[in-house]
């Protein structure tokens, strides 16, 4: 029987996914390293894990049955995922099922922070009383810039307009506008006439410090900064200044960089102490919701890599998306992407007498991924011919239920 170890809490939703497929599920609370990692995915078809679990190479090379890695989150930098593809193992993540949260918190925040709650809030916790409208604002007719407009700069975009704000964009990539949303044409376009910014960009190079002393300067005076992205994104010493020089009304950071690794780690920022500023650890996807979904979306797509051969949302694969069986067998091969693979393949199953009824095949990089559907059950010596042949990776045979 198959069977998936869910390391890290990973939410019950994905223990009912695979149970209803007939996975077998061993859960454990905390993340694995080591020796006893390469113990537990001795044992195991699929392995589930959240960030704190890396899967090097090391590891990936002392797991000769794994068949597919699920990282329940959205990154997957705990991965070498180059190394997964070489050993034929897709990497599935979950890169929508947060993206919400994060859009509400971002919007909350926008609220509060031009209210200037925050400092208000402390006040009234110490016994003061700032009765006062003075510097505090509508969300209505105000304008919010999105730095980012992916799967949550888009999102954020929508409620904030729902909100009746006017909302530009920065992208480097061409975007569909949403409703009335408007791309600006440069960051600094942007920034210079936003009441709030909010930043939604990966983490890359050319991300790094986007939001440095020269991108807070061209920000109006009294807009609010919003970083619920990646810590790398803003200089933070060049943010404080701004806060205290008053440049800026306020920020809310949910993400910084250098973030404690665990709860019991100190948390320690140059932000801490500044009035109308909300810190939030990294918690911009944190819901129930969110895990719940992300419990689903990742469980699925293994459920369906394990019963279909769909590698559809692999972050380091070929994606093939098959649908259901259309013969009593179904053939699903890694082989190295290399001229002829795939005669070769061909050529051997014709050998064996096995027609093929239909086939999907696609490649990435050095990586070729091909589900052949066909009309009986191999020969075993054709199966062995497959393991022993160097120019495949690995081949496994599912038969139609
Ligand atoms: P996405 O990939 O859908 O969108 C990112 C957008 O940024 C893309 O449209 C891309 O073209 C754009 N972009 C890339 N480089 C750019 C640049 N130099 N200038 C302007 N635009 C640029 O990503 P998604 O899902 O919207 O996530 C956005 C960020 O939010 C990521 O950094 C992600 O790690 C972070 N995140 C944070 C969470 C939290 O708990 N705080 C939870 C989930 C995601």
């Amino acid at each position: 029987m198959t069977s998936v170890l869910l390391l890290e809490n990973i939410h019950e939703s994905a223990s009912d996914e695979f149970s209803r497929a007939g996975i077998a599920v061993e859960r454990a609370a905390a993340a694995l390293a080591g020796p006893r990692l390469s113990d537990a995915l001795a044992g195991h078809a699929l392995i589930g894990i959240r960030s704190a679990t890396h899967l090097g190479e090391g590891d990936i090379e002392q797991a000769p049955h794994l068949l597919a890695i699920g990282c329940f989150c959205i990154g997957t930098s705990q991965v070498d995922l180059a190394a997964a593809a070489a050993r034929g193992i897709p990497v599935f993540n979950a890169p929508f099922s947060n993206t919400r949260s994060v859009a509400e918190l971002v919007i909350a925040e926008a609220v509060l922070l031009l209210r200037r709650i925050p400092e208000k809030n402390a006040l009234a916790h110490s016994g003061g009383w700032a009765k006062s409208a003075s510097g505090s604002f509508e969300t209505r007719g105000k304008t919010i810039a999105i730095v980012g407009y992916g799967n949550i700069g888009a999102q954020v975009g929508v409620l904030a307009e729902a909100m009746g704000m006017r909302v530009v964009f920065y992208d480097v990539q061409a975007k569909l506008a949403l409703g009335s949303a408007r791309a600006a044409p440069s960051l600094p376009d942007a920034l210079s006439q936003a009441d709030v910014v909010t930043l939604h960009v990966p983490a890359t190079a050319s991300t790094e410090r986007m939001i440095d002393a020269r991108a807070l300067a061209q920000c109006k005076r009294g807009a609010i900064l919003i970083n619920a992205s990646r810590g790398s994104v803003v200089d933070i010493d060049a943010l404080r200044d701004a806060l205290e020089r008053k440049h800026l009304a306020g920020a809310a950071i949910d993400v910084f960089p250098k973030e404690p690794k665990h709860t019991s780690e100190a948390f320690a920022s140059v932000l801490q102490g500044l009035p109308n500023v909300i810190l939030t650890p990294h918690i911009g996807g944190s819901t129930e919701e969110a895990q719940l979904n992300i419990g689903v979306e990742v469980s699925s797509k293994l459920v369906a890599y394990v019963t279909r051969g769909d590698t559809s949302g692999a972050v380091n694969f070929p994606q093939v998306s098959p649908g259901q069986h259309c013969a009593a067998m179904r053939l699903v091969n890694v082989h190295h992407n290399v001229p002829g693979a795939l005669a070769n393949l061909n050529g051997l199953l014709a050998h064996d007498g096995l027609n093929i009824v239909a086939q999907h095949l696609q490649t990435r990089n050095e990586v070729g991924y091909v589900v052949t559907d066909i009309d009986k059950r191999p020969s075993d010596a054709l199966m062995q011919a497959l393991a022993n042949d160097r120019a495949f990776v690995r081949t496994r045979l599912l038969p139609a239920t």
